[in-house]
């Protein structure tokens, strides 16, 4: 209920492409956010929706409960994957920037990592999963898929993130949806970055916590352009100057944006 309500408010405020003045900002509203091409290809997709159907169990753990777990891959392409709408956008983004490295934190069976990694074919993606089954079957996706610029590392984000080499251009955040652990994966990622870049938080409104962290996200020094799209936060990391926050309205119904 509490998030319907922040979803009104967040519909009142936000501006369309039309309220932005920032010609950078505009640009990437117009091109990425509120443009619908590049696709995501019908291989992914097909595979994804397929999965919904796949009644296999997948025996892993939940690093969060410390318990073992055996869910089915469709329960989890169901209710852990990404939406096809928002897929989508994180596909447009990636293939707009280009970027050399791209990190996600929180794999799960592999569909935002495929579509980030299709979208900037010679990025090198790699995807962080806690749980062993989930990663061993998102690493095979992306071997079926063709993906090979993807890989997945099975590990939690606190052991993967206090050895890698980081050098990150965008930077997806998608696990662990709690103020406390979302605030240290930030902290742990800025320093990582290729000197700019963006980290994407999804699920800012998920809870209270989630809420805080990414009011105190948008605070930070090093970051410079911030932009809500309720069910997502992209935040620009750069060198401290004058903060632009935008609160922008997606052009999707409700139905779409969610389920
Ligand atoms: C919402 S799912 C990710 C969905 C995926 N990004 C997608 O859209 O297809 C979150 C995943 O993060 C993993 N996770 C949560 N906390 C973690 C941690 N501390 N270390 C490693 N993995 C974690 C969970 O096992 C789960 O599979």
């Amino acid at each position: 209920m509490q998030t319907f309500i922040d979803y009104l408010i967040h519909r009142i405020r936000s501006k369309t492409r039309h309220g932005v003045h920032s010609p950078s900002v505009y640009a990437l509203i117009d091109t990425c956010i509120y443009a619908d091409q590049p696709e995501v290809s019908k291989a992914i997709l097909d595979h994804y929706a397929a999965a919904k159907k796949d009644l296999r169990l997948i025996k892993g753990e939940d690093l969060g409960k410390d318990a073992h777990t055996e869910v089915s891959v469709a329960q989890y392409a169901r209710t852990a994957a990404i939406i096809d709408v928002q897929a989508a956008l994180l596909h447009r983004f990636v293939h707009r920037s280009q970027p050399k490295k791209v990190l996600e934190l929180g794999t799960n069976l592999g569909k935002s990592l495929a579509c980030m990694a299709s979208g900037a074919p010679s990025a090198e993606c790699i995807g962080v999963e806690g749980n062993h089954g989930l990663a061993a079957y998102a690493q095979k996706a992306m071997s079926a898929l063709g993906l090979d610029n993807a890989r997945v590392v099975n590990a939690s984000f606190e052991a993967y993130l206090s050895s890698d080499q980081g050098g990150y251009d965008v930077v997806f955040v998608d696990g662990d949806h709690r103020y406390e652990p979302t605030l240290r994966y930030f902290e742990l990622v800025k320093s990582k970055m290729n000197g700019g870049g963006a980290i994407i938080f999804h699920d800012i409104y998920w809870s209270p916590g989630m809420k805080r962290a990414w009011a105190e996200i948008k605070k930070d020094r090093n970051v410079t352009v911030t932009i809500d799209l309720f069910f997502l936060g992209i935040a620009w990391m750069g060198k401290p100057q004058a903060k632009e926050d935008f609160s922008i309205r997606f052009p999707s119904s409700l139905i779409r944006l969610f389920f």
